[in-house]
């Protein structure tokens, strides 16, 4: 991690030196000629943020939570977006010159890819969770090196080996980044996600944690050390030019954070799981993650998976089919998100329609 350290303290170390150096500032009991409320809406409604964060937008909500947000999850500091998206596309390139090669799972999801493309990196793919072919395209590259990967793969389910992962990335002098999008709240005793189970908080460089999913709500933490940050409200264009989230977001992530302690739900999840699992149709081709949600069933013919869909929406059970691009070719698939408050009625129906559908 030391290089990108080293290239962050740099850039900040330049700003410093030109006096443009960017911080967050709250401020109040200001007659405002500053903000974008034109019309004064959200200066009436208490609702809007009203600008960027580094004009009008900062505020002290979003600082306590970003920073309750890293106690939480063992973080020096973290840094909120409007979304997984935003973060993703901003994050990349602002890490990334062209000195640097970027290499990711090939199942990455398309905010990442988009990142990559946006960014002034060389950029390999390597397979699907192969740590051996990462191994050694990381083997043949020098300079700047960074992994993308995701805790839980929001197509496959699967996940990593994380601890295997990081033992090649240090042997080949790189860094990583991990998006816990769909395992955040799924996975570990308190449900924070693969890094924090694993205590490898201080071993990435960057985890990105979307709150559309399991937390129910919108937005999007980068997590990692106070560099990190300060290095990003600096120079991470899809935050410093855009609207910070409005009022009513950041209470409502708040609030939703802490309903993510519940055990018991996580637990029926497997349990429900586990029972659709144990009662599908043996020839089925399925794939799942041990922790995860998620469970793709595949069909080698389109118009079949199609007809299947509709099927499932004429007896009132919502599940979509998942087609090329979005998945390669061959791969298309029903995609089976597991929730907590599904019932064994609700399986038993969908296990009916899959089993009995040659
Ligand atoms: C792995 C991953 N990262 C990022 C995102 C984007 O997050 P958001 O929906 O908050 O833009 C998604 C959304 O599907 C995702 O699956």
């Amino acid at each position: 991690m030391e290089n990108f350290n080293q290239y962050m303290l740099d850039e900040i170390k330049l700003r410093k030196q030109n006096f443009n150096l960017r911080e967050l500032s709250v401020y109040s009991n200001l007659t405002d000629f500053a903000s974008n409320d034109y019309l004064g809406i959200a200066k009436k409604h208490q609702t809007g943020s009203t600008g960027s964060r580094l004009i009008s937008g900062n505020n002290q909500q979003i600082i306590d939570l970003e920073k309750k947000f890293s106690n939480l999850t063992c973080f020096d500091s973290s840094l909120f977006f409007n979304s997984g998206f935003q973060a993703n596309i901003g994050l990349i390139p602002a890490l990334t010159d062209r000195n640097t090669t970027i290499f990711y799972d090939e199942l990455i999801h398309a905010s990442l890819r988009d990142g990559v493309r946006l960014s002034n990196a060389k950029n390999f793919s390597f397979k699907h969770n192969d740590l051996s072919h990462l191994s050694k395209k990381l083997a043949k590259i020098d300079g700047k090196k960074l992994v993308l990967v995701e805790a839980v793969y929001s197509m496959d389910g699967d996940s990593p080996d994380l601890i295997e992962l990081l033992k090649i990335t240090k042997t080949h002098n790189a860094s990583v980044i991990v998006d816990e999008a769909h395992s955040f709240g799924l996975i570990g005793e308190k449900g924070l996600g693969l890094v924090n189970k694993l205590n490898l908080n201080k071993e990435i460089l960057a985890t990105i944690y979307p709150l559309g999913k399991a937390v129910g709500s919108s937005g999007c933490f980068i997590s990692g050390s106070t560099l990190l940050k300060d290095f990003l409200i600096n120079f991470c264009r899809s935050f410093i030019y855009s609207t910070a989230p409005s009022k009513t977001v950041i209470k409502e992530v708040d609030f939703q954070l802490a309903e993510l302690n519940s055990f018991t739900m996580r637990a029926e999840i497997l349990r429900l799981k586990k029972y659709f699992l144990d009662n599908l149709r043996n020839e089925l081709r399925v794939i799942s993650g041990k922790d995860s949600a998620i469970v793709s069933i595949f069909y080698s013919d389109t118009i079949v998976l199609k007809k299947i869909e509709a099927l499932l929406f004429e007896k009132g059970l919502f599940v979509k089919a998942i087609l090329h691009p979005t998945v390669k070719k061959g791969e298309e698939r029903l995609r089976i998100c597991i929730h907590a408050f599904n019932t064994i009625k609700e399986i038993n129906l969908l296990l009916e329609i899959l089993n009995n559908k040659k």
